[in-house]
Protein backbone atom coordinates (compact mmCIF):
# COMPACT_ATOMS: atom_id res chain seq x y z
CA UNK A 1 0.00 0.00 0.00
CA UNK A 2 1.44 3.36 -0.55
CA UNK A 3 1.60 5.75 1.95
CA UNK A 4 -1.32 8.26 0.60
CA UNK A 5 0.80 11.52 2.68
CA UNK A 6 3.85 13.21 1.04
CA UNK A 7 5.85 16.24 2.22
CA UNK A 8 6.46 13.90 5.50
CA UNK A 9 10.05 12.13 4.77
CA UNK A 10 10.46 11.38 8.35
CA UNK A 11 7.02 9.58 8.73
CA UNK A 12 8.39 6.43 7.51
CA UNK A 13 10.82 5.90 10.15
CA UNK A 14 8.26 7.67 12.98
CA UNK A 15 5.50 5.14 11.75
CA UNK A 16 7.95 2.10 11.80
CA UNK A 17 8.60 2.88 15.55
CA UNK A 18 5.05 3.18 16.19
CA UNK A 19 3.81 0.48 14.27
CA UNK A 20 6.58 -1.76 15.76
CA UNK A 21 5.52 -0.70 19.43
CA UNK A 22 1.75 -1.73 19.01
CA UNK A 23 2.41 -4.96 17.50
CA UNK A 24 4.94 -5.71 20.32
CA UNK A 25 2.55 -4.47 22.75
CA UNK A 26 -0.92 -5.78 21.86
CA UNK A 27 -1.61 -9.39 22.21
CA UNK A 28 -3.66 -11.40 21.01
CA UNK A 29 -7.56 -11.15 22.47
CA UNK A 30 -6.14 -7.27 22.72
CA UNK A 31 -7.37 -4.47 20.25
CA UNK A 32 -5.74 -1.14 19.21
CA UNK A 33 -7.67 1.95 18.51
CA UNK A 34 -6.66 4.08 15.31
CA UNK A 35 -8.12 7.52 15.59
CA UNK A 36 -7.85 9.55 12.46
CA UNK A 37 -7.56 6.32 10.36
CA UNK A 38 -8.04 7.88 6.69
CA UNK A 39 -7.74 4.90 4.56
CA UNK A 40 -5.84 2.60 6.98
CA UNK A 41 -1.97 3.44 5.82
CA UNK A 42 -0.90 2.87 9.43
CA UNK A 43 -3.01 0.21 10.17
CA UNK A 44 -1.57 -1.41 7.28
CA UNK A 45 2.21 -0.28 8.76
CA UNK A 46 1.56 -2.77 11.82
CA UNK A 47 -0.42 -5.81 10.19
CA UNK A 48 2.56 -6.20 7.93
CA UNK A 49 4.52 -6.90 11.48
CA UNK A 50 0.94 -8.32 13.08
CA UNK A 51 -1.17 -9.95 10.29
CA UNK A 52 -4.08 -11.03 13.03
CA UNK A 53 -4.11 -7.75 15.50
CA UNK A 54 -7.31 -6.29 16.11
CA UNK A 55 -7.74 -2.51 15.01
CA UNK A 56 -10.55 -0.07 15.38
CA UNK A 57 -10.44 2.75 13.16
CA UNK A 58 -12.21 6.51 13.49
CA UNK A 59 -12.57 8.91 11.12
CA UNK A 60 -15.16 11.52 9.86
CA UNK A 61 -14.59 10.87 5.82
CA UNK A 62 -16.83 7.94 4.40
CA UNK A 63 -14.66 8.07 1.36
CA UNK A 64 -11.80 7.05 2.83
CA UNK A 65 -13.58 4.35 5.30
CA UNK A 66 -15.25 2.97 2.14
CA UNK A 67 -11.27 2.42 0.88
CA UNK A 68 -9.80 1.10 3.82
CA UNK A 69 -12.74 -1.32 4.12
CA UNK A 70 -12.10 -2.54 0.65
CA UNK A 71 -7.84 -2.45 1.52
CA UNK A 72 -8.65 -5.06 4.46
CA UNK A 73 -10.80 -7.90 3.36
CA UNK A 74 -9.59 -10.64 5.74
CA UNK A 75 -8.28 -8.86 8.53
CA UNK A 76 -9.88 -8.02 11.19
CA UNK A 77 -10.46 -4.19 11.04
CA UNK A 78 -13.81 -2.29 12.37
CA UNK A 79 -13.86 0.82 10.65
CA UNK A 80 -16.31 3.54 12.09
CA UNK A 81 -17.49 6.73 10.92
CA UNK A 82 -17.39 9.44 13.83
CA UNK A 83 -16.11 12.76 14.42
CA UNK A 84 -13.14 13.13 16.71
CA UNK A 85 -14.72 16.15 17.96
CA UNK A 86 -17.53 14.21 20.11
CA UNK A 87 -15.56 11.10 20.51
CA UNK A 88 -18.17 10.44 23.18
CA UNK A 89 -20.96 9.93 21.36
CA UNK A 90 -19.25 7.25 18.70
CA UNK A 91 -20.49 3.58 19.29
CA UNK A 92 -17.16 1.22 19.57
CA UNK A 93 -17.18 -2.59 19.49
CA UNK A 94 -15.09 -1.76 22.55
CA UNK A 95 -14.86 0.05 25.65
CA UNK A 96 -10.60 -0.42 26.01
CA UNK A 97 -7.97 -0.92 23.96
CA UNK A 98 -4.31 -1.78 24.99
CA UNK A 99 -3.20 0.99 22.54
CA UNK A 100 -4.65 3.80 21.21
CA UNK A 101 -2.50 5.86 18.36
CA UNK A 102 -3.27 9.22 16.24
CA UNK A 103 -1.44 9.74 13.11
CA UNK A 104 -1.30 13.40 11.74
CA UNK A 105 -4.73 14.05 12.75
CA UNK A 106 -4.16 16.41 15.77
CA UNK A 107 -3.16 19.11 13.60
CA UNK A 108 -6.82 19.24 12.30
CA UNK A 109 -8.87 19.70 15.95
CA UNK A 110 -9.20 22.50 18.28
CA UNK A 111 -7.18 22.80 21.47
CA UNK A 112 -10.84 21.86 23.41
CA UNK A 113 -10.95 18.61 21.14
CA UNK A 114 -7.42 17.61 21.66
CA UNK A 115 -7.17 17.67 25.28
CA UNK A 116 -10.81 15.33 25.49
CA UNK A 117 -9.06 12.89 22.61
CA UNK A 118 -6.37 12.98 25.04
CA UNK A 119 -8.64 12.79 28.36
CA UNK A 120 -11.24 10.07 26.79
CA UNK A 121 -8.11 8.03 25.48
CA UNK A 122 -6.78 7.87 29.23
CA UNK A 123 -10.20 6.86 30.15
CA UNK A 124 -10.54 4.05 27.32
CA UNK A 125 -6.69 2.03 27.73
CA UNK A 126 -6.94 -1.20 29.19
CA UNK A 127 -4.42 -2.05 32.18
CA UNK A 128 -1.19 -1.72 30.97
CA UNK A 129 -2.40 0.02 27.94
CA UNK A 130 -0.78 3.20 25.74
CA UNK A 131 -1.33 6.28 23.93
CA UNK A 132 0.74 7.08 21.07
CA UNK A 133 0.10 10.63 19.80
CA UNK A 134 2.17 11.61 16.25
CA UNK A 135 1.86 14.79 14.66
CA UNK A 136 3.63 18.15 13.93
CA UNK A 137 4.54 20.67 16.96
CA UNK A 138 3.43 23.79 17.07
CA UNK A 139 6.76 26.10 16.95
CA UNK A 140 6.76 29.25 19.36
CA UNK A 141 10.20 30.92 19.07
CA UNK A 142 11.25 32.81 16.37
CA UNK A 143 14.80 33.23 16.72
CA UNK A 144 15.00 29.47 16.69
CA UNK A 145 13.06 29.39 13.31
CA UNK A 146 16.27 29.26 11.50
CA UNK A 147 17.15 25.91 13.08
CA UNK A 148 14.26 24.55 12.00
CA UNK A 149 14.94 25.88 8.99
CA UNK A 150 18.76 23.95 8.79
CA UNK A 151 16.97 21.15 10.18
CA UNK A 152 14.17 20.82 6.76
CA UNK A 153 16.95 21.70 4.74
CA UNK A 154 18.77 18.50 5.84
CA UNK A 155 15.97 16.65 5.70
CA UNK A 156 15.38 17.45 1.89
CA UNK A 157 19.18 16.46 1.43
CA UNK A 158 18.84 13.31 2.83
CA UNK A 159 15.47 12.33 1.95
CA UNK A 160 15.28 13.77 -1.24
CA UNK A 161 11.87 14.83 -0.42
CA UNK A 162 10.56 18.21 0.88
CA UNK A 163 8.26 18.69 4.36
CA UNK A 164 5.84 21.32 4.81
CA UNK A 165 8.15 24.19 5.47
CA UNK A 166 7.50 27.93 5.39
CA UNK A 167 10.55 31.31 4.50
CA UNK A 168 10.28 32.41 7.32
CA UNK A 169 8.81 32.70 11.52
CA UNK A 170 5.82 35.48 10.26
CA UNK A 171 4.46 32.88 7.15
CA UNK A 172 4.62 30.00 9.27
CA UNK A 173 2.21 31.75 12.08
CA UNK A 174 0.28 33.07 9.09
CA UNK A 175 -0.23 29.17 7.64
CA UNK A 176 -1.80 28.40 11.11
CA UNK A 177 -5.46 28.03 10.94
CA UNK A 178 -8.30 25.81 11.31
CA UNK A 179 -6.84 22.92 9.37
CA UNK A 180 -3.57 23.64 10.82
CA UNK A 181 -3.34 23.50 14.36
CA UNK A 182 -0.66 22.10 15.85
CA UNK A 183 -0.12 22.25 19.93
CA UNK A 184 3.59 22.70 20.88
CA UNK A 185 5.37 19.82 23.04
CA UNK A 186 4.57 21.77 26.23
CA UNK A 187 1.10 21.78 25.66
CA UNK A 188 0.68 18.44 25.44
CA UNK A 189 2.95 17.99 28.29
CA UNK A 190 0.45 19.69 30.18
CA UNK A 191 -2.92 17.81 28.63
CA UNK A 192 -1.86 14.01 29.42
CA UNK A 193 -0.26 15.03 33.28
CA UNK A 194 -3.44 16.85 33.46
CA UNK A 195 -5.55 13.56 33.02
CA UNK A 196 -3.01 11.60 35.06
CA UNK A 197 -0.87 10.21 31.97
CA UNK A 198 2.80 9.98 32.11
CA UNK A 199 4.43 11.82 29.07
CA UNK A 200 7.63 10.59 26.56
CA UNK A 201 8.48 12.37 23.80
CA UNK A 202 9.71 8.84 21.98
CA UNK A 203 11.22 10.25 18.93
CA UNK A 204 11.24 13.96 17.19
CA UNK A 205 12.16 14.82 14.05
CA UNK A 206 12.60 18.76 13.56
CA UNK A 207 9.04 19.77 14.44
CA UNK A 208 7.60 16.19 14.07
CA UNK A 209 7.27 13.82 17.52
CA UNK A 210 5.96 10.97 18.53
CA UNK A 211 4.80 10.95 21.96
CA UNK A 212 3.82 8.30 24.09
CA UNK A 213 1.22 8.14 27.25
CA UNK A 214 0.41 5.59 30.19
CA UNK A 215 -1.29 5.47 33.20
CA UNK A 216 0.98 5.96 36.38
C1 LIG B 1 -3.75 13.60 7.37
S1 LIG B 1 -4.94 12.34 7.53
C2 LIG B 1 -4.03 11.05 8.34
C3 LIG B 1 -4.62 9.70 8.10
C4 LIG B 1 -3.83 8.54 8.71
N1 LIG B 1 -3.77 8.65 10.15
C5 LIG B 1 -2.45 8.45 8.12
O1 LIG B 1 -1.51 8.90 8.78
O2 LIG B 1 -2.30 7.95 7.00
C6 LIG B 1 -5.96 12.95 8.85
C7 LIG B 1 -7.21 12.12 9.01
O3 LIG B 1 -7.91 12.58 10.17
C8 LIG B 1 -9.29 12.62 9.86
N2 LIG B 1 -9.91 13.63 10.75
C9 LIG B 1 -9.58 14.92 10.89
N3 LIG B 1 -10.38 15.52 11.79
C10 LIG B 1 -11.24 14.56 12.21
C11 LIG B 1 -12.31 14.55 13.13
N4 LIG B 1 -12.68 15.66 13.80
N5 LIG B 1 -12.97 13.39 13.35
C12 LIG B 1 -12.62 12.25 12.68
N6 LIG B 1 -11.62 12.22 11.78
C13 LIG B 1 -10.93 13.35 11.56
C14 LIG B 1 -9.34 13.03 8.40
O4 LIG B 1 -10.59 12.67 7.82
C15 LIG B 1 -8.17 12.25 7.83
O5 LIG B 1 -8.55 10.96 7.40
Amino acid sequence: MEDPIKRHPTRTEQLDILASLVAEHVKDGESALDLGFGVGYVAHLILAKKPNLSIVGVDRKTESLDEARANFTGADIACVEGDLESLSDVALPADSFKAIYSVLTFHDLPDAAKRAVIGWSADHLAAGGFFLLYDRLRMTDAPLFPLQQGVWERIEREYGAGMRTAPDFDSYIADLGDANRPASLDEYRAWFTDVGLAFQPLHIHGNVALMAGARN
